[in-house]
């Protein structure tokens, strides 16, 4: 327990904290592996974080739902749990099943009330693991926890200087030349109107009032990003009745709604945020209508625990070559730069909305040419 505690005790990242104390926890409990699964941010989902032992064995990345299985149900229970034979027994990740693991101890990770995940370590010969195993894996998991809380504390620290570093370098450079646009419009009006005709003002003008707005657009977006990256949006899960909500937001955004295909069932409900949907799925059915054509659909169902919406329109899609640069800040594509007054950042704000939500917004070509996007978001049952 000594030797756990000391590598605790390190100033370490994450990766390296679980790197060793996972060794630290399998050597002094006499398992062939170790594994931690961290909640994700919706918290409703343990996602694999490391595992030490069988390398490579247990992909990363594994999700398990909060409640189901035997990681799951620790979690949603608090409470450690003992398999004596995998075989017979609720394992829902296939990795551990497969590679023979027999015997499975696991605890929650826990700071106070809160719960981080969960460890586990199994056997590869059948164990019966006694009460002396449960607490020592107990008091060991109560440290591991305080560690990990830390550093994911000191990781998140991390990225935020540095994204805060990237995104003043970016804003300032983005807003140069908008902000250059203006004053330079401002100047030739003040400095040349006696001189000019009605209608040279007028254009001027109308060119002043167009850059303005787009700055004026521009500024909003930076700040809803900044936001999204300092992590103080709130996520407000209500019951949201699909149907009346997505009509209302294509309603909002475009100006002859027939353009727009809405095929959500009209019972559909989910536990959701309500403006995080409408700021995705305004930007999407902007985007379908600015950079695709219409017909545009927007379908949505409720399956397994999560609230899938599609947008989809018939225009030209995404090239392949633009699909890995579509969520980027500031990108557009070739095409699109000449249009309109867009600055490239609607998707990246649209992602991380999702993400704020625990959820995810990718691009998934459909069978037709035009471009489809999916937003996945977790949500519970509703009744
Ligand atoms: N439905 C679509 N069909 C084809 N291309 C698209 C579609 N949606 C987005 N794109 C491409 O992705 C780029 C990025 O979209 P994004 O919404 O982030 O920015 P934007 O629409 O150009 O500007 P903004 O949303 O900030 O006003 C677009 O410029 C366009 O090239
Ligand atoms: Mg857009």
């Amino acid at each position: 327990m000594q030797s756990v505690t000391d590598a605790a005790l390190g100033n370490l990242s994450l990766d390296a904290l679980l790197d060793e104390l996972l060794t630290r926890i399998r050597d002094a409990l006499e398992a062939d592996t170790c594994d931690v699964l961290l909640l994700d941010a919706g918290g409703t989902e343990l996602v694999a974080r490391a595992v030490k032992g069988l390398e490579g064995e247990v992909e990363q990345g594994t999700r398990i739902p909060v409640g189901e299985g035997f990681a799951g149900r620790i979690a949603a229970t608090g409470a450690p749990i003992v398999i004596d034979d995998v075989d017979h027994a609720d394992v829902l990740n296939p990795t551990l099943r497969e590679k023979g693991i027999k015997s499975l101890l696991g605890v929650p990770l826990r700071v106070g009330d809160r719960i981080l995940g969960v460890v586990h370590i199994g056997t590869l010969a059948p164990r019966d693991f006694d009460a002396n195993d449960v607490e020592l894996l107990e008091v060991v998991a109560q440290r591991a926890a305080l560690a990990i809380d830390r550093a994911l504390v000191h990781d998140e620290l991390v990225r935020l200087g540095q994204v805060q570093r990237d995104f003043v370098a970016l804003a300032a450079h983005e807003l140069r030349s908008p902000a250059t646009t203006v004053y330079g419009l401002a100047a030739t009006l003040r400095e040349r109107r006696p001189q000019l005709e009605q209608a040279a003002v007028d254009e001027l003008e109308q060119m002043l009032y167009e850059q303005a707005d787009r700055m004026r657009r521009l500024i909003e977006q930076l700040l809803d990003l900044s936001r999204l990256d300092a992590k103080t949006v709130e996520i407000n899960r209500t019951v949201v009745a699909l149907r009346p909500h997505i009509e209302q937001i294509v309603r909002s955004v475009v100006s002859d709604p027939r353009h727009i295909d809405v095929r959500v069932p009209p019972d559909l409900e989910a536990l959701v945020d309500a403006a995080a949907v409408e700021h995705v799925v305004g930007n999407l059915v902007t985007n379908a209508l600015q950079h695709g054509a219409p017909p545009v659909t927007v379908t949505a169902d409720c399956e397994d625990r999560h609230l899938r919406i599609v947008v989809e329109d018939s225009g030209e899609g995404v090239g392949p070559e633009f699909v890995p640069l579509l969520f980027e800040r500031f990108r557009r594509s070739e095409g699109s730069r000449g249009r309109g007054a867009g600055s490239g950042l609607g998707l990246a704000i649209a992602r991380s909305y999702a993400q704020a939500h625990g959820g995810e917004l990718i691009y998934a070509a459909g069978e037709t040419t035009g471009a489809r996007f999916e937003l996945v978001l977790p949500t519970q049952p509703t009744s």
